[in-house]
């Protein structure tokens, strides 16, 4: 298990880390973003999606809870679960079925889904603070290596 801490002092810095993993994600991988409402984790994600050559809007999915992207021949999913209802909404909207080996899934207030989420490859935490942002990262898995290596090799990292 390897962490990477860097501070991040706007928006533009915090979408460059979403674009610098973007190219180690792989399929299958799950992806947690952790912190307090405005924290960034939105932003992140438009990075990773951007990294990943999707242009437009990228929508918070607040009240769908999730928003699909169909990249050639894999699927991204962006789940938001601060609105996550009781078991029954997981069992309900079939979300276990998100999680397959040609997904990969990146979850804002993955701590709302508790034990139904599957083990996460990659942990991001974002935290505010006077000058910004804090983000921590957290590889889990070997394959979650490559994103730490990616995003330390983007030139914003505090050493
Ligand atoms: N490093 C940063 N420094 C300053 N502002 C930032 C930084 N990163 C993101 N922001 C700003 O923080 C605000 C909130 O960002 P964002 O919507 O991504 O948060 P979020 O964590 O997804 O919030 P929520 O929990 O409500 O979904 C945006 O205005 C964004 O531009
Ligand atoms: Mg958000």
């Amino acid at each position: 298990m390897h962490t990477l801490i860097l501070e991040l002092p706007d928006a533009a810095a915090t979408e460059a880390v979403g674009r610098a993993c973007a190219p180690a994600l792989v399929p299958g991988m799950v992806v947690t973003l952790s912190g307090d409402l405005g924290a960034g984790k939105t932003t992140l994600v438009r990075g990773v999606l951007r990294g990943l050559d999707i242009s437009g809007p990228v929508k918070s999915p607040t009240y769908t809870l999730v928003e699909p992207y169909a990249i050639s021949s894999l699927y991204l999913y962006h789940f938001d679960f601060y609105r996550l209802g009781e078991s029954e909404e997981w069992e309900a909207a079939g979300f276990r079925e998100y999680f397959r080996d040609d997904a990969i899934c990146l979850i804002e207030w993955p701590e709302r889904a508790g034990a139904f989420l599957p083990a996460a490859d990659l942990q991001i935490g974002l935290e505010i603070t006077d000058d910004g942002r804090r983000c921590t990262v957290t590889a889990l898995s070997a394959r979650a290596e490559a994103c730490l290596t990616a995003i330390a090799h983007q030139g914003t990292a505090a050493r």
